[in-house]
């Protein structure tokens, strides 16, 4: 794909461009999680963006999109919102020009081969490979930080989803064959290693297309942080999900709303989830990893809502096939379901699967096998 973006380039812009990939991600466990200042699992995948660009010395930026074969032409007074991928470039714009930081405008080209809407993170990515091209080609000299809280704030701003940072952190911090382990109070991490040995990971696209911001992402977002302003009102001390046990939840349970203590309750059983998968997989126990994944979809099904028939029908379906672990991966209502699957046995799935998927909701499910891959990073040699 780096070849092709950059021919792209030549043909329909002058100069040398740098070359830059923005890899989308999977997360192992640890849903929801990243707003309630929780922990997850993420890495990133070998699936993503290559962005070919260079500085234009003009006003405007011009941008050519291969796989949608769209092209936008802007210039920096007429960023607007909306939900087309050029809002969230848009967004990444916009936050450079708040930090004081574009000299001027770019010509660009960009490829992907993220599935969108498949709750693999292709606008996170999109936004994480843009800022870090811009960074880098503009030498503004923000750091990968920065660069996420950009990505983050685009999303939010220009696209009203109020996404956490897991996604963008994980596109550009990841490290080749690790799994990181994100702390949200802080936006820290450390890796854990990924050896997976025996089992691998096959990811299950249902083709539901999710949209989060009319999904009730950010509805369960507002329940949560109801639950939080209750639990404070009795402890001034919380100020998280991250700071609740069950115990502090459950005594909380009738200042608020049903609908509120259903969504804290999954949300503090999937930080506390995430804290033993952190052990298992030092401890390379994966049969209790599974097992916890298993358990986070069914609070995701139940508790938190954020589940469909075809991601439930097709967990259901590893369950009986021996699938060490599988739930649904990501926003949710649809998307991906990630499933740890011990090696040998994916073919089997992938058999069972797709005849009767097909014969239930009359769609094709897509199969992704990935591997862990490092974060953005610029390509030198091409
Ligand atoms: C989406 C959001 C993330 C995170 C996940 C759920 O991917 O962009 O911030 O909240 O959903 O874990």
């Amino acid at each position: 794909m780096v070849g092709q973006v950059i021919s792209a380039f030549e043909s329909n812009f002058k100069g040398k461009p740098g070359v830059f990939v923005a890899p989308g991600r999977i997360n192992l466990i640890g849903e929801h999680t990243d707003y309630n200042m929780g922990l997850a699992m993420p890495a990133a995948i070998d699936k993503h963006f290559v962005f070919a660009i260079a500085p234009n010395n003009t006003d405007s930026f011009l941008i050519k999109a291969i796989d949608l074969d769209q092209s936008v032409s802007f210039s920096r007074n007429e960023l607007k919102h909306g939900h087309s991928w050029e809002n969230y470039l848009m967004g990444v714009i916009d936050g450079f020009l708040r930090r004081g930081k574009l000299l001027s405008g770019a010509d660009s080209v960009f490829n992907s081969n993220i599935p969108a809407g498949a709750g693999l993170s292709s606008s996170a990515a999109l936004c994480s490979g843009f800022g870090f091209a811009l960074n880098e080609i503009f030498k503004c000299g923000l750091g990968k930080l920065e660069l996420a809280v950009i990505a983050q704030e685009a999303e939010q701003n220009f696209t009203g989803t109020r996404c956490g940072i897991m996604d963008m952190y994980a596109s550009l911090f990841s490290e080749e064959n690790s799994v990181m382990l994100l702390d949200c109070r802080d936006n820290t991490h450390g890796f854990l290693p990924a050896r997976f040995e025996g089992f691998e990971i096959l990811l299950i696209d249902t083709k539901v297309k999710h949209s989060l911001a009319s999904s009730g992402y950010n509805s369960r977002r507002a329940a949560c942080e109801e639950g939080v302003l209750k639990l404070s009102q009795a402890n001034p001390e919380i100020k998280s999900l991250r700071d609740v046990s069950p115990e502090m939840l459950e005594s909380s349970k009738l200042s608020m709303s049903e609908e509120a203590f259903k969504r804290c309750t999954y949300v503090v059983r999937e930080i506390d989830r995430t804290k033993k998968a952190a052990h298992f997989l030092q401890t390379n126990d994966m049969v209790s990893f599974g097992k916890l994944m298993y358990e986070t979809h069914l609070g995701l099904s139940r508790e938190y809502e954020v589940s469909c028939a075809e991601s439930d029908w097709l967990v259901d379906r590893a369950l009986k096939n021996n699938v060490t672990g599988a739930r649904q991966m990501g926003g949710g209502f649809g998307g991906c379901t990630i499933n740890l699957i011990p090696k040998g046995s994916k073919q089997a799935l992938i058999d069972d699967v797709s005849e009767k998927y097909f014969n239930t909701f009359k769609n094709e499910p897509d199969f992704y096998s990935v591997k862990l891959a490092s974060g953005v990073h610029e390509v030198v040699d091409h």
